[in-house]
This record gives structure tokens, C-alpha cells and sequence, in this order.
């Protein structure tokens, strides 16, 4: 439990700030826990939940970003229906977000070529598989060819990764804070009404 009181304890606003500082600073620090939040969809029956890399995080649109395989489930998922949700949390610093929104799936368009134009050869691999991600196989596979099996492939050898290249836009309505501290507990409901705009409350933790 933390002992000492932040300053963000008693204030709506500066969690507000808070929650952007850190959302920004998952993108850019692969030691944020931030950085790797939990996405659970619902396919109208069911919810399923993954963990994906913040990529990005907006705060003048209200918007984080991941990146993933166009051929995979979560697409599917998507296209149905396009309310999305994440959990992050900070061990260090006690604090859990939840982000509800809707997707937007960007498909070789403006946006996914500037992305794909940085993301460096590593993770290009990801969408170098031969087949879709969740294909069943009679053998252990990395999905890749033996060809990049276990090898760092030239730059140019990882273009055609981009056919399956998406990056997904999270237009965020609400946050969900909670502040976990021995003094008492924070929880607050910050609703994105429009661009930098909000309306917040406090709930009962
Ligand atoms: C640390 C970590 C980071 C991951 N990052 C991503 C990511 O950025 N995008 C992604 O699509 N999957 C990522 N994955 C894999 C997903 O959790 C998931 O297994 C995969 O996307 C298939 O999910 P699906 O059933 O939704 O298609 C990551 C997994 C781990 C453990």
C-alpha cells in the first residue's frame, strides 16, 4: 500500500492528467507496465480477452493504438461488433485504468503505412506467418517459413508483411480509474465527452 498521498488523490482532474501521462508513457517505455494492457471484445455471446502493446495514446482525440494481424480473430470480433475494452495496471504505483470505446480498424490506409513505416524488423515478423494467426497445425509451428525460422530477414524480405499489417484506433469514451492506498481507496468515472472534455465523478471503490 502506498503511504504517502499524491496529489492526484483528491483530484478528478489531475487523474485525468494522470491517466494520459501514463497511457503516453506505456507507448514509449517497454518497462511501463502500462505498456501492455489487456483488450477483451465481445462477439456477441461471448468475451475474450488479450494482452497487446500500446502503440499510441492521443490525448487531443481521445485515442490509444495497437497494432495487430488483420487475419486474426479479434477482426472478426471487430467487424461485428466494435465496443472494445482494456485494463491496465500499475503494480508499482497501485493503479488500475479501464477504457471503454469503440475500434476503428485501419487497413493500408494513410495511418497503417506511417506505422508500418517504424515498426522495425522484429516485430514486421509477427506478420510474416503463413497462415492466419489461430490456425490449427498437427506440429508445434512458429507459423513461419523455415526459410525465416529462427533468422532476422532483410528489410525488404518483410514488406509483403504489410497485406496483413492493422493498426486499431480506440476511440475512448469512458475511463475508469482506481487508486488502491491504505488511507482509503479512489475510484472515479471520467466520461470523454468531447475532444479534451470531460465529465467525472467519484464511486464508491
Ligand atoms: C507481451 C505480449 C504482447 C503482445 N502484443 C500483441 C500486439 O501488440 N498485438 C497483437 O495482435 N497481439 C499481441 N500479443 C498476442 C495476443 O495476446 C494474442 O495472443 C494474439 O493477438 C491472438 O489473439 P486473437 O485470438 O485475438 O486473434 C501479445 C502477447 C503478449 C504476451
Amino acid at each position: 500500500m502506498n503511504t504517502q498521498i499524491p496529489q492526484f488523490y483528491n483530484n478528478k482532474d489531475l487523474i485525468y492528467d494522470e491517466i494520459w501521462n501514463l497511457l503516453s508513457r506505456g507507448v514509449v517505455d517497454r518497462g511501463e507496465d502500462f505498456r501492455l494492457p489487456t483488450v477483451i471484445l465481445n462477439d456477441g455471446k461471448l468475451s475474450d480477452g488479450r494482452v497487446v502493446v500500446l502503440r499510441g495514446a492521443f490525448k487531443d482525440i481521445n485515442t490509444i493504438r495497437f497494432h495487430t494481424d488483420y487475419r486474426s480473430d479479434k477482426i472478426r470480433i471487430l467487424k461485428n461488433n466494435n465496443n472494445i475494452y482494456f485494463v491496465f495496471y500499475n503494480k508499482k504505483r497501485k493503479i488500475q485504468v479501464r477504457v471503454k470505446g469503440t475500434a476503428i480498424i485501419n487497413y493500408k490506409n494513410d495511418i497503417t503505412q506511417k506505422a508500418w513505416e517504424k515498426t522495425q524488423i522484429i516485430s514486421r515478423k509477427c506478420y510474416l506467418a503463413t497462415n492466419p494467426p489461430g490456425t490449427a497445425s498437427g506440429s508445434p509451428t512458429s507459423g513461419l517459413s523455415n526459410e525465416l525460422e529462427g533468422k532476422n530477414p532483410k528489410i525488404d524480405s518483410t514488406e509483403i508483411g504489410y497485406n496483413n499489417f492493422c493498426v486499431i484506433d480506440t476511440k475512448i469514451s469512458e475511463f475508469e480509474w482506481l487508486y488502491l492506498a491504505s488511507q482509503g481507496h479512489r475510484r472515479a468515472k471520467i466520461s470523454l465527452v468531447s475532444e479534451n472534455k470531460f465529465t467525472s465523478e467519484w464511486v464508491t471503490p
